[in-house]
């Protein structure tokens, strides 16, 4: 098997010696759920609570300029400006900044595919002034472009939110297609990246985005309770805060006079931000994004992808397999999705020989990142031929 390999751009074993040493033997395939924090992030975190520690030496300078750091840092991983970042702690919370503060007119529609993880579904569900549709996904599973972009061109719609790669089938929607069908009506364009961030480039501007929602403990290998909404710049103005925290506000921009209220948003991003932030968090979160920056996101997607290969290859010779993911090569993420007799037991097995993956709506879910390689892929290959010798008992 090894001489069919398709060559990988990095090297996955020196990532994981350098960044993810304690990943040590075992075959990590959940950063679909949550990856591991690299070295370099885990030492900012420590450093960040240091300084938290011999608190004498931290300053206010410190601690804003850390999050200027991050705002700039989480920028270039979407080609935006600092300027459009407002640091989140999730994805849900740059959806409900979207749901919150678009400026919509009143009994206009909402479209989202079925299917989409609920994170991206029910904070327009419980959005007052609008309707909510949701579209049916294709025989397939996977969300129906070109039925959404009909719903799209009916003239009532207001906001198309979706998620760059879906949850349950790793699809990866075509987000410049629709991006700029939506923005030639008008529309507003939504996109939870949070499947995606970390291991498929993105370009906000390319893909005519106009809010972006993400949380940082899957690709971004980053802290649990951080994220970030991205917010085209020419919306900023139009989009009051629902969520209103002193340092969004113009007033506060300086901490030896706060009490001069005035009820002015700062102009930037930063409107968004609801008060005091997790400083440490942040620590890693530009840590982590520095890692991925410098080893390349289109080298990392060339990766996971090619790494995949063995096991996609396994599966389309196996009758007994369904592939859930489209293996068309524009629709493909470093998300497989794949069903089996007896998945359950299957996943049990994979678990118990070393292998982390996740089961999900009956699929077997394997997701692997830049730390993950072909050796390990052909060992789940190994283990599943097992199985299927087995006869899946
Ligand atoms: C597409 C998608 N959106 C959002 C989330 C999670 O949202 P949050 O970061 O708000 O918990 C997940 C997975 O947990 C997801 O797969």
């Amino acid at each position: 098997m090894a001489e069919s390999r398709t060559e990988s751009p990095l090297d996955p074993a020196r990532i994981r010696a350098a960044e993810f040493p304690r990943l040590a033997d075992s075959i990590y395939l959940n950063a679909a759920a949550y990856a591991p924090v690299p070295e370099r992030a885990h030492r900012a975190l420590v450093a960040s609570l240091e300084r938290r520690v011999a608190i004498q030496e931290l300053t206010d300078q410190a601690l804003t300029d850390a999050l200027v750091s991050t705002r700039s840092t989480a920028a270039r991983m979407v080609g935006a400006e600092a300027g459009e970042i407002a640091l989140g702690w999730n994805a849900s919370y740059g959806i409900n900044l979207a749901a919150l503060s678009l400026p919509v007119e009143p009994g206009t529609t909402v479209v989202v595919s079925d299917r989409e993880f609920p994170a991206n579904v029910y904070p327009w569900m419980g959005k007052k002034d609008t309707k909510l549709d949701v579209v049916p996904v294709a025989p397939s599973g996977r969300p129906d472009e070109d039925r959404l972009m009909e719903r799209l061109d009916r003239g009532d719609v207001s906001i198309f939110t979706m998620s760059s790669v879906q949850f349950a089938t790793g699809y990866r929607a075509d987000l410049a297609k629709l991006g700029r069908f939506c923005r030639e009506r008008g529309i507003f364009f939504v996109v939870d990246a949070i499947q995606s961030l970390g291991q498929l480039p993105l370009d906000v501007r390319e893909l005519h985005i106009d809010v972006l929602a993400t949380g940082g403990h899957k690709w971004l290998c980053s802290p649990f309770g951080t994220g970030f909404a991205y917010v085209r710049r020419e919306l900023i103005a139009r989009m009051e805060p629902r969520w209103i925290g002193w340092t969004g506000m113009q007033a506060c921009s300086s901490l030896e006079s706060l009490v001069d209220y005035e009820w002015t948003f700062r102009s930037d991003a930063r409107r968004f931000e609801g008060g005091t932030l997790p400083y440490d968090g942040y620590a890693g979160l530009a840590a982590s994004l520095g890692l991925l920056l410098e080893v390349g996101v289109d080298r990392i997607e060339r990766h996971v992808l090619t790494v995949l290969d063995p096991l996609i290859a396994w599966l389309l010779e196996t009758p007994e397999a369904e592939i859930l993911s489209d293996l068309n090569p524009d629709c493909r993420s470093a998300i497989l999705c794949f069903r089996l007799p007896e998945a359950e037991r299957v996943f049990e097995e994979l678990r118990g020989q070393g292998v982390a993956c996740a089961l999900r709506e009956g699929a077997i879910r394997v997701a692997p990142h830049l730390y993950t390689s072909a050796e390990q892929i052909e060992r789940v290959v190994e283990i599943l031929d097992q199985c299927r010798a087995r006869r899946w008992s």
